[in-house]
C-alpha cells in the first residue's frame, strides 16, 4: 500500500494520548487514513516566527508523523489573513462586496504555496499519493510539479466553488486554475460545485469535459473532478454521546431553558454563515408571535475567528448590537429571548447541547458541507427528535432534503420556519428525521476518505 502523504493549511498534532477525543471529526478521520497509509500530515504550524520560518518541525505520536513550519509575519498576513480569507474565501462565498485584490497578498500567496513544496518535497517518497486540502494551497500541484514529482496528487476543496461569472472577477484566475489542473483528482462537497468548475474549465479553458467522468483534459494533461460530499465521524461522535460530559450539558441546558423550546445554533462567527439574517428571522418570528417569547429560547454559540481580518471584525459587532435589540425589546425579568456565547465547546458538550435543543438552526449564506446540520441530526433521540431548519444554500441540503429548508435571506422565510418547528407533531419530527440519518451515519467520514484515496491511488469506481 502507498504511503499517504497530507498536506493543508492547518495540521491537528495529536499532543498525547486521549487527545484524539478533543479533535474534530476531519482531523480523526485523516489521522486513521495516515496511521493505515503510514503517512506524513504537514502543514503551517500556526505560528508567526521571523526566525525559525521554514525550519520543519517533525513529532511522532501514534503511527502519525506530522510536519509543520512556521510563517513569518509578513506572510501569515498576505497569504492567510491576505489572499486566502479576503480574497478566495469571500469569492468562494459569492460575497463579491467583500472580496478584496491585491497584487501583494496574490504574491504572498504565491510565496506561501511554493515555501510549502519547497519544504514538503524532501519528505515525499516515490509512490506515494499526495493529498492536499482546500482553498489554500490551490496551485500546490504546479509548485510540486516544477519541482520534478511525478506522484499522484489528488486536492479536495471544502468550500463552495463559485459561477464562472464571479470567479472570473478574480485577476489571473485562468492562472489559478490552470495550475490546479496539474492535480490529478479534485474532489468537490457537491454537484453544484462540481459543476461550476466544470463550466468554468470549458467556457474559460476551452478545456475538453466530460461531463459524466468529470475527466478534463487540458494541453496534453487529464485530471478528473468529482464530488465527494464529506461526512462526521459517526462513531466518534456517538461515543461522546454516551459520555458524562454530554449527559451534563444536555441536563445544563434542559434545566435552564425549563418550559421553553431550546433552539440551537453553533458557527464559527463568519460572514457565510448568515448570523446576523438569522437573527433578523428570530426578530421577526417575536415581533409576528410576542406572547411567544415564553415560548422560545434561542442559544448561539459562535466562537470568534479569523479575528485579524476587517470583515470578521464587523460581522462580530454586528451581531452583538441586533442580538442586544433584540434582547432589550423582548427580555422580561425572568425571560431572555437570546443567549449569545463567543466560545467554543466539545463534542460530547455540543453532543449534549443538541440532543437537548428541539430545534437546529443552520441558516448560511453559503456553505460547502456544514457538518454542524449533519451533527444536530446525529445527536438526536430517535424517539423523540427535534427539528433541523437548513438553508437551501448549505451543501448539506443536497442530502438533508427533509430538514425544513429556507432561504437565510428571508427573515419571514426563517420567521415561518420557526413557527413550524415548534409546532411539529411528534410523527412529522420522525418522519423527517428517519429520512435523514441514514445518510448521517453511512455516508460518513471514513466513507469519504476512503472514497478520495481510492481515486487518487487509481483503483477505479470505489463507489
Ligand atoms: O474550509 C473551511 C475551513 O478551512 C474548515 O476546514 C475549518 O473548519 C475552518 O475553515 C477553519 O478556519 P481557520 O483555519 O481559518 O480557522
Amino acid at each position: 500500500m502507498s504511503r499517504l502523504v497530507v498536506i493543508s493549511n492547518r495540521v491537528a498534532v495529536p499532543k498525547a494520548r486521549g487527545a484524539a477525543g478533543a479533535q474534530g471529526g476531519l482531523a480523526g478521520a485523516l489521522n486513521s487514513a495516515l496511521k493505515k497509509h503510514k503517512g506524513v500530515w504537514f502543514g503551517w504550524s500556526g505560528r508567526d516566527s521571523d526566525e525559525a520560518a521554514g525550519t520543519i518541525n517533525m513529532q511522532r505520536h501514534d503511527g502519525v508523523t506530522t510536519a509543520t513550519i512556521d510563517l513569518t509575519s509578513q506572510e501569515v498576513d498576505d497569504y492567510y489573513n491576505g489572499y486566502a480569507n479576503s480574497t478566495l474565501w469571500p469569492l468562494f462565498h459569492y460575497r463579491l462586496d467583500l472580496t478584496r485584490y491585491e497584487r501583494e497578498t496574490g504574491k504572498g500567496y504565491e510565496r506561501v504555496n511554493e515555501r510549502f513544496a519547497e519544504s514538503v518535497t524532501p519528505l515525499i517518497e516515490d509512490d506515494d499519493l499526495v493529498w492536499v486540502h482546500d482553498y489554500h494551497l490551490l496551485p500546490l500541484a504546479e509548485r510540486l510539479r516544477s519541482r520534478g514529482l511525478k506522484n499522484r496528487i489528488g486536492f479536495f476543496l471544502h468550500t463552495p466553488w463559485p459561477p464562472t461569472r464571479l470567479f472570473v472577477s478574480l485577476p489571473f484566475h485562468e492562472r489559478l486554475v490552470m495550475a490546479m489542473l496539474e492535480y490529478d483528482v479534485i474532489g468537490f462537497q457537491t454537484r453544484e460545485w462540481l459543476e461550476s468548475f466544470l463550466h468554468y474549465c470549458e467556457k474559460e479553458l476551452h478545456a475538453d469535459i466530460d461531463e459524466a467522468s468529470g475527466r478534463i483534459t487540458y494541453q496534453g494533461r487529464t485530471c478528473t473532478a468529482r464530488a465527494y460530499p464529506i461526512g462526521i465521524d459517526w462513531d466518534h461522535f456517538q461515543a461522546q454521546g454516551e459520555t458524562g460530559e454530554a449527559r451534563q450539558a444536555a441536563q445544563r441546558l434542559l434545566s435552564s431553558t425549563r418550559r421553553r423550546t431550546a433552539m440551537i445554533g453553533v458557527d464559527r462567527l463568519d460572514y457565510s454563515k448568515g448570523l446576523p439574517e438569522r437573527i433578523d428571522g428570530i426578530g421577526r418570528f417575536f415581533d409576528q408571535n410576542p406572547d411567544r417569547v415564553r415560548d422560545l429560547v434561542y442559544i448561539q454559540i459562535a466562537p470568534p475567528s479569523r479575528e485579524d481580518v476587517d470583515s470578521y471584525q464587523k460581522i462580530r459587532n454586528e451581531l452583538e448590537q441586533k442580538t442586544g435589540q433584540i434582547n432589550g425589546a423582548r427580555s422580561e425579568v425572568d425571560v431572555v429571548p437570546i443567549r449569545y456565547v463567543n466560545r467554543g465547546y466539545s463534542h460530547a458538550e455540543l453532543f449534549g447541547f443538541f440532543r437537548a435543543a428541539k430545534i437546529g438552526m443552520v441558516s448560511p449564506l453559503r456553505d460547502g458541507m456544514n457538518l454542524v446540520a449533519k451533527e444536530y441530526v446525529a445527536a438526536q433521540d430517535p424517539e423523540d427528535p427535534g427539528v433541523l431548519i437548513l438553508s437551501r444554500f448549505a451543501g448539506a441540503a443536497a442530502q438533508l432534503d427533509r430538514a425544513l429548508l429556507v432561504n437565510p435571506h428571508s427573515p419571514d422565510d426563517l420567521a415561518h420556519a420557526i413557527g413550524k418547528a415548534l409546532d411539529m407533531p411528534l410523527k412529522e419530527r420522525r418522519e423527517r428525521y428517519e429520512a435523514s440519518i441514514a445518510t448521517v451515519r453511512d455516508d460518513n467520514v471514513q466513507i469519504w476518505t476512503e472514497n478520495f484515496v481510492a481515486d487518487l491511488a487509481g483503483e477505479g469506481e470505489a463507489h
